[in-house]
């Protein structure tokens, strides 16, 4: 049926929702809060913009947010709420009703350090994660103001000097089920997927609600513990900055697990290294966008996925095996695994 000028456009069915804008802010959990901010803040170059009870908020020089990474004291490690930012307040309203509609519970969290209202609930796997729409944008004070003016904050140049939050990637045991309520609930578009067995048991898939490549994984929890995180992904300009966090990880005594080398899916540039509490954060760049909204999602089985690494050296078994909470260590950290960062 052709529409007529002045009439309303229909929504087809078929529209895909575009509800959910993007990544908006992670809480990372860790028992050496004062070690974890100090690798964030002076390795890292992240800048800490707030702090309040447990927790203490930062940025990287170029993300708008006022505060983009929460760290939060706790007993062991892990992830604590991962905020997505809508599109619009009807579009808040819109996941909110359908993440009701889809049986999950949730609440409303206050406003905290620029961000609005949030609703929060869990992934099927446990997650906890938070939609919302208000935020404020940063305002520099006057040391951090850069003269460049569509840059929120001076370049810093310190350390890393990472520059926005990129993505997380989560341990899910039931891969096929987070990957189905990211897609039908909250409108992600898988990018993509890795299945063993001959197409026969869904590995890991990776997901965006943006044209960045993704911003949520989710890869088999063999051990089943639930609601664990794999790592963060920190964005830096370009290749030689992942370079350069690896000389200044080495010569701060910072574990390098694997990198700098190059994924096959994603074709990401990367450099993962654990944080003083035990997360494992990655250096990250080079990913492709997408921009296709008809975009197929790329399918790898085992032989084609290899270890998932493009070139470079193989990722090791630590990899496979370690995530936060870390389900082989009774004590809330394993330090003999995380090398303690002296920020002095
Ligand atoms: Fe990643």
């Amino acid at each position: 049926m052709t529409r007529q000028p002045g009439q309303p456009c229909p929504i087809e069915p078929s529209d895909p929702v575009q509800d959910i804008a993007h990544l908006g802010n992670i809480e990372l959990l860790t028992p050496r809060i004062d070690l974890t901010t100090a690798y964030f803040r002076d390795l890292l170059g992240m800048e800490v913009v707030h702090a309040a009870g447990p927790s203490v908020f930062l940025r990287g020089y170029g993300d708008y947010a006022a505060s983009t990474l929460k760290l939060t004291a706790a007993p062991r490690p892990g992830i604590g709420c991962i905020s997505w930012r809508t599109t619009s307040p009807a579009a808040l309203d819109r996941r909110v009703n359908a993440i009701e509609a889809a049986g999950r519970a949730g609440r409303w969290i206050d406003p905290e350090c620029g961000r609005g209202p949030s609703f929060r609930f869990r992934d099927p796997d446990g997650h906890v994660m938070a939609i919302y729409y208000e935020e404020a944008p940063y305002r520099a004070p006057e040391h951090l103001r850069s003269t460049l003016k569509n840059l929120p904050m001076r370049y810093t140049g310190r350390g890393v000097n990472v520059r926005r939050i990129d993505h997380v990637a989560l341990l899910s045991r039931d891969v096929a089920a987070d990957r189905r309520f990211m897609e039908e609930v909250l409108g992600f578009r898988l990018r993509e997927q890795v299945r063993f067995d001959r197409g026969a048991v869904e590995i890991g898939s990776w997901l965006s609600p943006s044209i960045l490549h993704h911003q949520v994984a989710y890869v088999v929890d063999t051990r089943r513990v639930g609601g664990r995180l794999h790592h963060i992904a920190l964005w830096v300009d370009n290749r030689e900055d992942v370079l350069r966090a690896a000389d200044i990880c080495s010569e701060h005594g910072v574990f390098i697990e694997a990198g700098p080398a190059k994924h096959n899916n994603s074709q990401g540039f990367y450099l993962y290294a654990y944080e003083p509490g035990g997360n494992r954060i990655e250096l990250y760049t080079g990913s492709f966008l997408v921009l296709a909204p008809d975009w197929r999602p790329v399918i790898w089985d085992e032989a084609e996925r290899g270890t998932g690494v493009y070139w470079g050296g193989a990722l090791p078994e630590s990899f496979l095996s370690y995530a936060t909470p870390d389900a082989a260590a009774a004590a809330p950290v394993d330090a003999a695994r995380v090398p303690v960062f002296d920020p002095s």
